[in-house]
């Protein structure tokens, strides 16, 4: 297998200076540096090769990234006892990706979430989508970015960065204007992954983008009904029977949607007396977060037994909670683990759900001219 090495050559030299009695002794050492190597992972039925980049920090924190689906396919964080393990959900290869994967890891898009009936309309033209969830269209649709193989360029800098483009053409999935997508990931010195997302149009359209990826901060073993979740935000979006939103933004406080403090995922996951936990089959809901463009703390995750945490930041105005309710077990992933219900969590920063059919959320549309922006950062730590 051909590997590509680029060392990131900006690595400062770390001195530790011990004083002795009468001399300072120096001794330097210089930590692992941090990496992006390539391999092949395979190809997809129509035969384009895809690639797999792994981004390896100074610490030994691993993220791998395929050009399919521009899918997070493994991730790794350490424990209490510094011990760095896989905390993603996943597939061992590209056959588990394309054979109906519930997103595990991917790039969402044009638009991440449910529109209603797969029907909207941009200045009195009506655009029809692919109804895939439901009778309504969710994460862009048969073919989304997801399913779609991303140009991959490794970018110079100090911090190992993956960039991933994506031309989507004029009415692909049903969507209207060539979009141009970009997407960087970058590993950082602190055990956290940015993702910045950028798009241009060349005709009015609509973008929503996101990660789908699913955490499990025990190593994915068992479920994260354990892990103790806050959510930096006190409204959230009740949703149909079909899971869109009725256009009602409701306090948390008193019910179980309510993360203002730590709970655990379990908790109150299955207090059927409310009636958006019925239909969500437990959380599946956007809470409402700041959306000033600065990237505000959205959501913290600890898991109490491998200390792991997470803090999610986004510059979005929404983030998704989904408590992997629609896992049943019936999926093998990476070493044979089967995927059992709510063996994963995911937080999908996003603008509001079937934001093109409710003015009142804030504006998903993309005119010429214009560039879409969003970062959002997922930041590892300890809590002993
Ligand atoms: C999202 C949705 C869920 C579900 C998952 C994928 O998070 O909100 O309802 O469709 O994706 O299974």
């Amino acid at each position: 297998m051909k590997k590509i090495i680029l060392m990131l050559v900006c690595l400062p030299m770390f001195v530790f200076a011990c004083k002795g009695s009468k001399n300072v002794e120096e001794t330097t050492v210089t930590p692992p540096p941090s990496s992006i190597t390539k391999s092949s992972f395979g190809q997809t039925r129509d035969s384009i090769a895809v690639d797999m980049y792994t981004l390896k920090n100074e610490n030994g924190m691993e993220v791998k990234i395929i050009t399919y689906g521009g899918i997070i396919t493994n991730w790794t964080a350490p424990d209490k006892n510094g011990k760095y393990e896989d905390i993603v959900l996943g597939f061992d290869s590209i056959s588990g990706y394309m054979r109906g994967s519930p997103y595990f890891g991917a790039l969402i898009g044009r638009f991440g979430n449910r529109i209603a009936k797969g029907k909207f309309s941009i200045n009195g033209q009506q655009y029809t989508l692919a109804g895939n969830n439901m009778g309504n269209h969710l994460h862009g649709g048969l073919k989304g970015f997801d399913k779609v193989v991303w140009k991959a360029e490794p970018m110079e800098g100090k911090e190992p960065a993956l960039k991933l483009t994506y031309l989507s053409k004029d009415m692909e999935e049903g969507y209207p204007g060539n979009l141009n997508c970009t997407v960087i990931y970058t590993l950082t010195a602190d055990n956290s992954v940015k993702i910045d997302y950028s798009a241009t149009t060349d005709k009015e359209t609509i973008v929503n983008l996101t990660n789908h990826s699913y955490f499990n901060l025990n190593a994915n073993q068992g479920t994260i009904l354990d892990h103790m979740v806050t959510l930096n935000s006190d409204k959230y979006l009740p949703v149909s029977r079909t899971l869109i939103p009725t256009g009602e933004l409701r306090p948390v406080a008193n019910t179980p949607f309510d993360f203002t403090t730590p709970y655990a995922v379990g908790a109150r996951i299955n207090d059927t007396t409310d009636q958006q936990i019925v239909f969500g089959g437990g959380y599946d809901h956007a809470y409402i977060l700041k959306g000033d463009g600065k990237l505000n703390l959205a959501a913290t995750v600890v898991a109490p037994s491998s200390g792991r945490k997470m803090e999610v930041f986004t510059t979005e105005p929404a983030i998704q909670f989904y408590s992997g309710n629609f896992l049943d077990g019936k999926l093998t992933g990476k070493n044979g683990v089967k995927y059992v219900k709510r063996s994963g969590l995911c937080l999908e920063s996003e603008h509001y759900p079937d934001a093109p059919n409710q003015p009142a959320f804030p504006s998903v549309a993309l005119k010429p001219g214009e560039t879409y922006k969003t970062s959002t950062v997922y930041k590892f730590s300890v809590v002993k």
